[in-house]
């Protein structure tokens, strides 16, 4: 491997292709007064007082870790803040974090976390109720359908909910199809999520529930899988077929303060933070919501975006007004929500989620001093990251070459099953697929899991895992050494 700067410059040419020209910021969204009786006109079901015949509940989660993950963490902060003006209780938002953030040396404002550029501390007040190894699949799907007894560690909070209750979860990290990332192993695979959706709406404790998802290919998580007639509505910030969006990042317009290198937010994540925390929520409908994070996410003439998707009960988005699930923050009262005047376009660059660490990489690079012990370990951060990169890219076509013959491997390793269908018929064949992989190749780890449509579709084509284990065997002879690679966390599924 080549170490020098010429070389990282080089690699950074494809990094910063994903960066898009930006158009001029126009913050040109109005603000009307509201006037009770149009109000109650144009949103019949929209509620007059605070009284909702029930409580409000949140699971908020991070899924990751790590500096240049940064943003997931000041997303969930940020949610948390929204909430706790909008009126909910600390005894009803459940939060997971990994929480290495704010206290992170590369902060630079120590126990502070923003969420945008000029934005104030998101990090004050957040309840730590489940953070650093704590942060697992088995507290967040037991924290879901209100299991005290499956909690481990932890505060214990649980979502422990009656039937005229309402529930948000929102999610943002790192995915890839069928699958959610976790700071800890393993990650979180599409059916153990909606079975225990199902679950929750079995036992009868909730009216409705809204799910908001951001991960790369998120539409993955509900394609197929989640049915309608449990009063569940999602979005998720991408199809099934595409990354989702980092932004507020360095480069961007407009940029982090000078001294962050990373990172402060995601670009669906703060479409609808920064649409709800400007609105009156008992006159913004859920279906209004999604129209103008729809339209913000896409980043339209830009080419970098994504599309933001509906699933589940879509007839409740046109129903319920966000207030049944967010509250409202009383200093938005005469701040009503009217169509298109309330597009905010602040930013029109993002960056893929997946190269954002790459982005956080090279740019510690780009400013560290020359010579200094700094630009080395960001030298041999970015490096790491890429070769690990190349390493998995490469593991994943060889196997599938071995599996399938050179003319016919990427045909089926890249197959697209037509929409309304799952990921793959057979979840358990996808999660031991995966173990074979990473007991030869290593950990998919962060950016791996990009791959996992061609893992699923090893298992579509029948494939056993006697095969599976001869082809990783042969394309991996061992463990790479770099950190990303690293079982020592275990399997991932
Ligand atoms: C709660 O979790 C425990 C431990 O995992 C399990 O044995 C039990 O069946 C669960 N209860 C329900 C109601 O699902
Ligand atoms: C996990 O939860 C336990 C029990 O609440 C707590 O003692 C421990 O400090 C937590 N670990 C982390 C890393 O937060
Ligand atoms: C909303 O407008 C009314 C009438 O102008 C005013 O009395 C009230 O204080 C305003 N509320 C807020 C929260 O700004």
């Amino acid at each position: 491997m080549i170490h020098n700067a010429a070389a990282v410059s080089l690699l950074l040419i494809s990094v910063l292709s994903f960066v898009a020209h930006g158009r001029p910021i126009s913050d040109d969204f109005i603000r009307l007064p509201s006037d009770r009786s149009f109000i109650d006109r144009a949103f019949p079901h929209s509620y007059g007082d605070d009284d909702i015949g029930g409580t409000r509940w949140a699971v908020l989660i991070a899924g990751s870790s790590g500096y240049w993950n940064y943003r997931h963490q000041a997303d969930v902060c940020h949610a948390y803040q929204i909430l706790k003006k909008g009126g909910l209780k600390d005894e009803n938002i459940i939060v997971f974090m990994y929480d290495d953030i704010a206290y992170n040396e590369e902060n630079p404002r120590p126990g502070i976390v923003i969420n945008h550029p000029l934005g104030d501390d998101v990090y004050k007040g957040v309840p730590k109720d489940y953070t650093g190894e704590n942060v697992t699949v088995k507290n967040f799907l037991a924290a879901i359908t209100g299991n005290k007894t499956a909690i481990t560690g932890g505060s214990g909070k649980v979502v422990d909910s009656g039937p005229d209750d309402h529930i948000f979860i929102y999610y943002t990290d790192h995915g890839g199809p069928g699958v959610l990332g976790m700071p800890t192993y393993p990650y979180i695979y599409a059916d153990d999520l909606v079975e225990a959706l199902k679950q929750k709406h079995a036992s009868g404790t909730y009216k409705s529930l809204v799910f908001y998802l951001e991960a790369c290919e998120s539409g993955s998580i509900f394609e197929g899988l989640l049915p309608e007639g449990l009063n569940i509505y999602a979005t998720t910030a991408s199809n099934a077929e595409e990354s989702s969006w980092g932004t507020y990042c360095p480069g961007e317009e407009p940029s982090p303060p000078p001294e962050y290198e990373t990172c402060l937010g995601d670009l669906y994540s703060v479409a609808w933070m920064e649409d709800s925390e400007d609105h009156n929520l008992r006159t913004e409908t859920l279906q209004q919501q999604y129209e103008l994070v729809k339209r913000r996410t896409a980043n339209e003439n830009s080419g970098y975006g994504s599309h933001v998707m509906q699933f589940g009960d879509i007839g409740l988005s046109k129903d319920d007004s966000l207030f049944l699930y967010m509250g409202t923050n009383p200093a938005n009262d005469n701040y009503s929500v009217i169509a298109e005047n309330s597009l905010r376009q602040i930013s029109s660059r993002a960056v893929n989620q997946r190269d954002a660490d790459l982005l956080h990489f090279w740019d510690k690079f780009r400013k560290a001093p020359e010579g200094s012990s700094r630009k080395h370990e960001a030298q041999k951060q970015f490096f790491e990251a890429m070769s690990h990169r190349m390493h998995i890219d490469n593991s994943m076509k060889l196997i599938g070459k071995l599996l399938f013959g050179i003319e016919k491997a990427p045909e089926v390793l890249q197959t697209v099953r037509p929409a309304g269908h799952p990921l793959v018929d057979d979840w358990d064949c996808l999660r031991m697929m995966v173990r074979t992989f990473e007991a030869h190749c290593g950990s998919l780890s962060q950016y791996g899991m990009k791959h996992m449509r061609s893992v699923a579709n090893i298992c579509n084509a029948g494939i056993t895992e006697q095969q599976m284990a001869e082809a990783s065997a042969q394309a991996c002879d061992r463990v790479p050494s770099n950190p990303w690679s690293s079982l020592n966390k275990g399997f991932s599924a």
